[in-house]
């Protein structure tokens, strides 16, 4: 059914998932939400760093302006298949193992697609990314979320001595399906391989909070160290960072938007079976 749309002085509510991060925000329609409501949604989201929305009824256009509120968008990324999105909207980024006239019609397959954080192979990652789900398999491609300030608070003693003041090479030669990327040589070196140096611990700019940033763990290198040595810390910081207890998993429904904080949390997607249909259209607001 559909939910009656906002209206002012009546505020949605959030409802916390019990795990370590998300909160489902109930009784809300996205589309053209005022001031206030967007406000406390916003609000919402930093305290809770993803946020699911069920039950909306969104064009493409609906999509683009809701997360326009939150910044500027990226054009869609080019991908194992070229760039991927919907025609006549570029910012527009198609997630779907769906195969149309021998032309995949978006990225990422029916594979699993491991533990990651958005583009942080660039210099400048996009700060938030919403994903919209249009068609979902009858099950499988479950989406996991870990919050990285939880992960930072929980490393043991020994362990965040070590990491504090470290950088990490984020590698762009794969994406997190494992395909390599567009235009890339694959190579197996993390030292030479493209990327970027992040600080491997991240002051959030808005809610102050620290937390590990990680992006991925393939070819991932921590300046500085041997090469064994890098691989032996970021094995130890990886297996805490993404413990059960640090996570929340979301089992999609057609109409479901989540948006997620890309600056503080990772995610990963279970492999379905590739017989099945998975639509997605995702945005990424870059800051
Ligand atoms: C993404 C992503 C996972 C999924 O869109 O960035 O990782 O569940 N998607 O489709
Ligand atoms: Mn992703």
């Amino acid at each position: 059914m559909r939910q009656a749309p906002t209206v002012a002085g009546r505020l949605p509510r959030i409802v916390p998932t019990g795990a370590a991060l998300g909160a489902c925000v109930e009784g809300v329609d996205l589309r053209g939400l005022d001031t206030e409501t967007f406000a406390f949604i916003y609000q919402a989201w930093l305290d809770h760093q993803v946020l699911l929305v069920r039950d909306q009824s969104l064009t493409d256009a609906d999509l683009l302006a809701f997360s326009r509120r939150f910044g500027d968008l990226d054009e869609a990324p080019i991908q194992e298949t070229g760039r991927r999105f919907v025609e006549g909207y570029p910012e527009i980024y198609v997630v779907s193992n769906v195969v149309q006239n021998g032309v995949p019609m978006g990225s990422l397959g029916a594979g699993e697609a491991v533990w990651h954080t958005d583009m942080s192979y660039l210099p400048d990652p996009p700060k938030a990314s919403v994903l919209y789900a249009i068609e979902v398999p009858p099950q499988g491609g479950d989406t996991s979320f870990c919050s990285m300030t939880a992960a930072w608070a929980e490393l043991p003693d020994p362990l965040r001595q070590r990491a504090a003041g470290l950088r990490v090479k984020h590698d762009g030669t794969y994406n997190s399906g494992g395909y390599v990327r567009e235009g890339v040589t694959p190579t197996g070196d993390p030292r030479t391989s493209p990327g970027t140096l992040h600080p491997l611990v991240f002051v959030h700019p808005e809610t102050g909070r620290p937390g590990l940033y990680l992006g991925r763990r393939r070819n991932a290198y921590i300046e500085g160290l041997s090469l064994e040595d890098s691989n032996a810390l970021l094995d130890e910081i990886w297996a805490e960072a993404t413990r059960a207890s640090l996570t929340w998993t979301h089992q999609w429904r057609v109409g479901d938007l989540v948006l997620w904080d890309n600056r503080c949390t990772m995610h990963r997607r279970d492999a379905f079976d590739p017989a099945a249909r998975r639509v997605m259209h995702r945005t990424q607001i870059r800051r």
